[in-house]
């Protein structure tokens, strides 16, 4: 029995998603996330900055006594998955690769659309992955800036959210993709507002529950898992606005979030030098 907790991160709170599908696989196991609002979004930032902000992080989550990190974040995952696996001497997962996977496996036509961050669509990380598992799937790849911002500022953004998904959704449907790819961990939180600008003949696909069982698959088979019969506890930290955070969170999870704890950028800046 490990009872050290998992680490988990995103730029803000896309990455609750992915926690969502981890208490749902594991409710024994222990969480700590951290939401870096301080620097969201990450999607318009350069690979470089997106990668040393993705390694304080996760440098920092090792000073808290983690045994594995998950980069709840396809930015960082892009940017930084290989630079994390090299320098930090846990295990780190990432959530790009069980996505395009997914993908492959559920298209009927080979037409998959990629809705992601800049940073995402930049690295062409997706288009290599669906690539390596069917050379002939077409990826059709949509940048789409505006919308973690307005995920992020809730429900006063509900009118602009749902025209900005209508203009990204559009050259995916003229290309008749029958799969599409929520290649950002923001998007499941208004997956409702996908379901209805792409209908019952597109299939959406996003990270999170393939994510979870890749943790779980990770811990069980290093032998690191909590016991089986306890429940597990998470602890939220942010370095941005910690009540923003808490309502967002709430909302989503469905889970009283309590006291969400302040990092300074220092601390984090500090952990990787
Ligand atoms: N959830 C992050 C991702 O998956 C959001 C990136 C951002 O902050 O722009 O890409």
């Amino acid at each position: 029995v490990d009872g050290r907790p998992v680490g988990i991160f995103d730029s803000g709170a896309g990455g609750l998603t992915v926690l969502h599908e981890c208490l749902v696989t594991m409710p024994h196991e222990d969480f700590v996330y951290l939401g870096d609002g301080a620097r969201c979004p990450y999607g318009p930032r350069p690979a470089p900055e997106i990668a040393r902000y993705a390694l304080e992080i996760a440098s920092y989550l090792e000073t808290l006594g983690v045994k594995l990190i998950l980069a709840a974040c396809n930015s960082a995952t892009a940017a930084a998955l290989p630079l994390l696996q090299e320098r930090l001497a846990l295990p780190v997962v990432g959530v790009l690769a069980p996505e395009a996977r997914a993908a492959v496996q559920t298209t009927r036509n080979r037409a998959i659309g990629l809705l992601a961050t800049e940073a995402t669509v930049a690295s062409r990380r997706y288009a290599r992955a669906v690539h390596e598992l069917d050379a002939g799937a077409h990826v059709v790849e949509v940048a789409c800036p505006k919308l973690v911002p307005l995920i992020e500022a809730g429900a006063s953004a509900a009118d602009d959210l749902l025209d900005a998904v209508r203009e990204y959704a559009a050259p995916l449907k003229d290309a008749g993709c029958d799969t599409v790819i929520l290649g950002c961990t923001h998007y499941p939180l208004i997956r409702p507002v996908f379901e209805r600008v792409f209908g019952r003949a597109v299939t959406l696909v996003s990270s999170a529950e393939e994510t979870a069982r890749e943790v779980a698959e990770t811990l069980a088979r290093k032998g690191v898992e909590n016991d089986a019969g306890r429940e597990g506890r998470c602890r939220f930290l942010t370095t941005g606005p910690s009540e923003e955070f808490r309502l967002l969170g709430e909302r989503f999870l469905q889970l009283p979030i309590g006291a969400v704890e302040r990092v300074a950028l220092t601390d984090l800046e500090r952990a990787a030098a």
